[in-house]
């Protein structure tokens, strides 16, 4: 016996395998439960004590030579295939490819970049919010029909408790907790229960402008959005004022810019008119501001609240509002960041 395993101690010691098959033979040969290595164990059980503690010697010593040749025969194998990958260094990289921001988070940080360098800060409010934030403090009377179940999604009743329905919700936090002079701006997601469609969605993004101080006037808003328009979308932009009513600000006007869409020649954007209305704006109503602790003799302010969607719209021409929040690939990898 001894000299069999002596035998196999060498075969083991020549043997050579040039692919990964050679190397499995290897292993069922000699290491495997039903390996040459495994019999003689088996074989060596059945000896006389004596011989049994010699012989199990050596082939303890065999079954370690066993393994240590596997383990070489791996790294041998491993290191060949390795070294015959064909390499060409000389190939360009591939290139990494990133993610890019949604259209709306760039259209989001384009005005925030725009109102930023105007001195505006950015301020955040919730989006769950109470009856007074949403409506009450902004001079809603009680019975407003934008109070009703169809335009707001209420969460819980007596007290009410809501989806904000605009951004609107945080002029009314910031100015009671700041004193003037305020100068924000505020971007946030506000819901509506609107059926959906191209031109509606029950979630959308607004940016809320709101500046406070003594002395401004409706002068400085317009200029202020003049500014913003010709920032945005390029100095031939044109801009109009158009009355309006919102409770919460007295006078109050819609902005419309010249529809980028058609050029000013007529579509389903502009309604045919040449014209798109981006924003709702005025000068902070009496009320609100006495609302929210404010001294309206001495204070004055203007609001804004634009549509983030719309802006976008105009920026990017795209007209259907859903394709925004439908997640689609080949939509939202079109679009980089326009300087
Ligand atoms: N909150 C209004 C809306 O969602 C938009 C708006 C209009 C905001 C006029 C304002 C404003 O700050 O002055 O329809």
């Amino acid at each position: 016996m001894e000299n069999r395993i002596r035998t196999i101690a060498n075969e083991v010691a020549a043997y050579s395998a040039s692919d990964k098959q050679g190397v499995e033979q290897f292993r069922l040969s000699y290491i495997s439960k039903k390996g040459l290595i495994t019999e003689l164990f088996d074989e060596m059980k059945k000896l006389p004590p004596e011989e049994k503690k010699k012989v199990g010697k050596i082939l303890n010593e065999l079954k370690q030579a066993a393994e240590a040749k596997l383990a070489e025969l791996n790294e041998q194998l491993e290191r060949s295939t390795a070294s015959s990958i064909d390499l060409d260094l000389t190939l360009p990289p591939v290139t990494q490819t990133v993610g890019n921001q949604h259209p709306l988070t760039l259209t989001r940080n384009r005005i925030i970049e725009i109102f930023e360098r105007l001195g505006f800060n950015v301020a955040d409010g919730p989006e769950i919010e109470d009856d007074w934030h949403n409506f009450s403090a902004l001079n809603f009377p009680e019975n407003h029909p934008a109070r009703e179940m169809q335009d707001t999604f209420f969460i819980e009743k007596n007290p009410d408790i809501l989806l904000r329905t605009h951004t609107s919700n945080v002029q009314v936090r910031l100015m009671r907790e700041q004193k003037p002079p305020i100068r924000a701006i505020m971007p946030g997601r506000v819901y509506r229960n609107e059926a959906i469609s191209a031109r509606a969605h029950c979630f959308f993004h607004q940016v809320e402008v709101l500046y406070v101080d003594k002395n401004v006037g409706f002068a400085d808003l317009k200029q202020t959005l003049y500014h913003f328009a010709k920032e945005m979308y390029g100095k031939d932009i044109q801009i109009r004022f158009r009355p309006s009513f919102f409770p919460f600000t007295e006078p109050s006007a819609e902005i419309d810019i010249t529809c980028l869409i058609c050029k000013g020649s007529g579509c389903n954007v502009c309604k045919h008119s040449g014209w798109v209305e981006i924003a709702g704006s005025g000068m902070v109503h009496p009320n609100v501001l006495r609302n929210c602790g404010i001294d309206p003799e001495e204070y004055t302010g203007f609001a804004v609240g634009m549509g983030i969607e719309r802006v976008t719209m105009l920026r990017y021409q795209v007209n259907d509002l859903r394709l925004y929040s439908e997640n689609d690939i080949r939509f939202l990898k079109q679009f980089h960041t326009v300087i």
